[in-house]
């Protein structure tokens, strides 16, 4: 028996949810697994009313379930920022799950807007670092009023070479990031790339950076990248920076086998990545610590226009739940619904909008089921 922890969250992440349940419960079923849930409130809803969004409870209770399926945070009522960081990344960080990964897989059916690429041309792995890189939140903004010792900071910061006039005037404004890597937190999330292409007999690793004009965060990571892969000799790799790569994945995506890549790099690319493949309606990630409570979800928001219209494509989601029993050791059953979501999309009788159909959300996630009973 799995515990695993479900936050449905806003807009349309409570419809996916609930048909990603279904096809959960089903396969479940029928492989002989159970599920226990345990549904939390979390998100802008909650958040409105009680002006709660993650509370420590809560985390520490996570900690010891098996892992978390999750729909969707953001809402236009909520400014940017609140629930994603103390959400989703509150989650992500606290959990340490240093793995973003993100498949790009073109299912057989579905339609991808690049011409003449066919499903076995689209199939390979994005591995995201999750925990570091311009994600630490490090940084400050302010003006000439207030906050003078930031200036300090950024005087630290600054390469001396470029004269800067820090006189601020009391209405001008600095702002500044910082981004961290770390040679163990980069070490990790290498490794991880590597061992997947192993596991997956897969003979590339392509390191994504920008170290051509970053240097020293992603000269730090492709030192790293370089020790890891000299201990993997049978497998081959290449250095891209990652404006390069959007344009390969878009011109020879059939190169690609696995993509290990900075965290904000990584989010970007898997946008792009995640419309090669046909949409956000058909692409999931996991934020796995493989020695802890690892989190699935779509990679896409929480649309707020589309709520409560049955309208969006669930098929994200409910791949995102067969990596989640994937990660937790049930391979056959994560196959089982990967196999009668394929089905479902190369078949095409029930489609959804975002491939043409008119079929809702609800009946998406029954046509799974339905397959999936005669697998
Ligand atoms: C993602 C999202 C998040 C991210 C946001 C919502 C914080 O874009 O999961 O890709 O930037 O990681
Ligand atoms: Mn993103």
């Amino acid at each position: 028996m799995y515990n695993i922890a479900l936050i449905p969250g806003d807009g349309i992440g409570p419809e996916i949810i609930k048909e990603g349940r279904k096809v959960l419960e089903s396969a479940s079923k029928q492989n002989g697994v159970e599920i226990k849930w345990t549904e939390y409130p979390f998100g802008a809803e909650h958040y409105l009313k009680t002006g709660e969004l993650l509370p420590d409870s809560a985390l520490k209770e996570m900690e010891d379930m098996d892992a978390i399926y999750l729909g969707a945070v953001g809402d236009p009522r909520v400014k940017p920022g609140i629930l994603e960081k103390e959400i989703l990344l509150k989650l992500r960080f606290y959990l340490d799950q240093y793995i973003n990964l993100r498949p790009i897989k073109l299912f057989k059916g579905v339609p991808t807007p690049l011409k003449d690429k066919k499903p076995e041309d689209i199939n390979f792995y994005v591995v995201r670092e999750n925990t570091e890189d311009f994600y630490v939140g490090v940084g400050g903004r302010f003006n000439g009023k207030k906050n003078q010792d930031h200036l300090e900071v950024i005087r630290k910061l600054y390469k001396a070479s470029i004269e800067v006039n820090f006189e601020l005037e009391k209405e001008e404004e600095i702002a500044y990031q910082v981004g961290l890597i770390s040679k163990p937190g980069t070490e990790r999330v290498i490794k991880y790339a590597f061992e997947l292409a192993k596991k997956k007999s897969l003979n590339l690793v392509s390191s994504v950076d920008k170290a051509n004009v970053l240097s020293n965060i992603y000269g730090l990571w492709r030192d790293t990248f370089e020790e890891i892969a000299n201990q993997y000799p049978g497998i081959e790799t290449e250095f891209t920076f990652v404006d390069a790569i959007t344009m390969w994945f878009v011109r020879k995506p059939e190169w690609f086998k696995v993509v290990v890549a900075p965290n904000m790099f990584g989010d970007i690319i898997t946008d792009l990545g995640a419309m090669i493949q046909g949409g956000l309606g058909v692409a999931a990630g996991g934020n796995i610590n493989p020695d802890g409570v690892s989190m699935f979800e779509p990679i896409h928001g929480s649309a707020p226009k589309y709520k409560n219209k049955s309208v969006v494509n669930p098929i994200a989601t409910i791949l995102a739940g067969a990596m989640m029993m994937d990660s937790l050791g049930e391979t056959k059953l994560a196959k089982d619904i990967e196999n009668a979501s394929e089905q479902v999309l190369s078949e095409g009788k029930v489609r959804s909008k975002d491939f043409g159909g008119s079929s809702s959300t609800v009946e998406v996630g029954e046509e799974v089921v339905l397959k999936l009973r005669k697998i």
